[in-house]
């Protein structure tokens, strides 16, 4: 038998902009998605059928990390689903961990990419931040060129990204989740409309990968203030994007007063938002008394763990 796991992750700034190229920050969090797999005389995952729609990533990772006899997979997940945490990163790459671990040593780098494919394919365009983090753990910063930290290099048509370990100091943020899952390839689709039909789109794109450089700074020298002032700036530019939510704006309202800076994280379109704060505790009520499910999570160094 062979087990791995993987953590989720929040985008702190970059999202979308990340899928054209531009810069992003995203931090592992302590929530962590457990693959097992062994070999059987069918195929099940969860006791069910691996055509089951709700297995597509498992059922991609399958057919591009496993040309063996059928294997049971059991999958146990404390990341929520489509809340914008990476879920489905962390099981395609927990999934690839697992069966790469059935086969020899398992390559990170290698589960990254083929973990970016899987994405890619369910999604339709995808980018690999969070495919990469739920890989690599602790942050990662991806950029235009290579830099100090670089892990590999990921290449789709003429995008190219630059993955890079990076060390933020460990933090407590809170998550408020609208209870609507919106799944990421109509959003991500619908992003790129509005970038190919409206130029002000298209630089506000360009402003979010400044914005990513500047707050990683911020953060990394513990300019609190100023990175809760450019998480601000990320929101309203992501609400230019097209992929905020009333339910969004009313939790990122009620977080502020408590907190350094409040934002949508990942695709948006209903899903979470995220608070950086000192005062977890009231920027949680803060959340519930508007409406939304509010939760802390941690940054996790520890990235993508398998063996058999
Ligand atoms: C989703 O977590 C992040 C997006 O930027 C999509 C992607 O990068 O593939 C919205």
């Amino acid at each position: 038998m062979a087990r791995a796991s993987s953590p989720g992750k929040l985008i702190l700034f970059g999202e979308h902009a990340v899928v054209f190229g531009e810069p992003a920050l995203a931090t592992a969090i302590d929530l962590r998605t457990e693959v097992y797999a062994r070999l059987h005389d069918e195929w099940l995952v969860d006791g069910a059928s691996l055509e089951d729609t709700k297995y597509a990533y498992v059922r991609r990772a399958v057919e591009s990390g496993w040309k063996g006899p059928p294997l049971w997979l059991e999958i146990r997940s404390m990341i929520p689903l489509g809340c914008g945490l990476g879920s489905s990163a962390a099981v395609s790459v927990a999934t690839l961990g697992a069966l790469a671990a059935l086969q020899g040593p398992v390559d990170v780098e290698r589960i990254a990419r083929a973990a970016f494919e899987v994405e890619h394919g369910v999604q339709g365009r995808a980018s690999p931040i969070d495919t990469s983090t739920a890989s690599h753990g602790a942050a990662v910063l991806v950029r235009k060129e290579p830099g100090e930290g670089l892990l590999w290099r990921i290449d789709r048509g003429d995008r190219h990204w630059f993955l890079h370990h990076c060390s933020l100091p460990p933090t407590v943020f809170v998550v408020g989740n609208t209870g609507i899952a919106a799944p990421t390839g109509p959003l991500v689709a619908g992003v790129k409309e509005r970038v190919d039909r409206d130029p002000r789109v298209a630089a506000a794109v360009r402003e979010i990968g400044e914005i990513t450089l500047d707050g990683l700074a911020a953060l990394q020298r513990a300019d609190l203030v100023r990175a809760g002032e450019l998480m601000d700036r990320n929101h309203e530019l992501l609400n230019l994007l097209g992929v905020g939510h009333p339910l969004l704006e009313k939790f990122v309202a009620a977080a502020r007063p408590f907190a350094y800076g409040a934002k949508l994280t990942g695709a948006g379109g209903g899903g979470s938002m995220v608070a950086l704060t000192d005062k977890p505790e009231e920027v949680r009520a803060a959340i519930e008394a508007a409406g939304g499910k509010a939760f802390l999570v941690g940054t996790e160094p520890r990235g993508l763990e398998a063996a058999a």
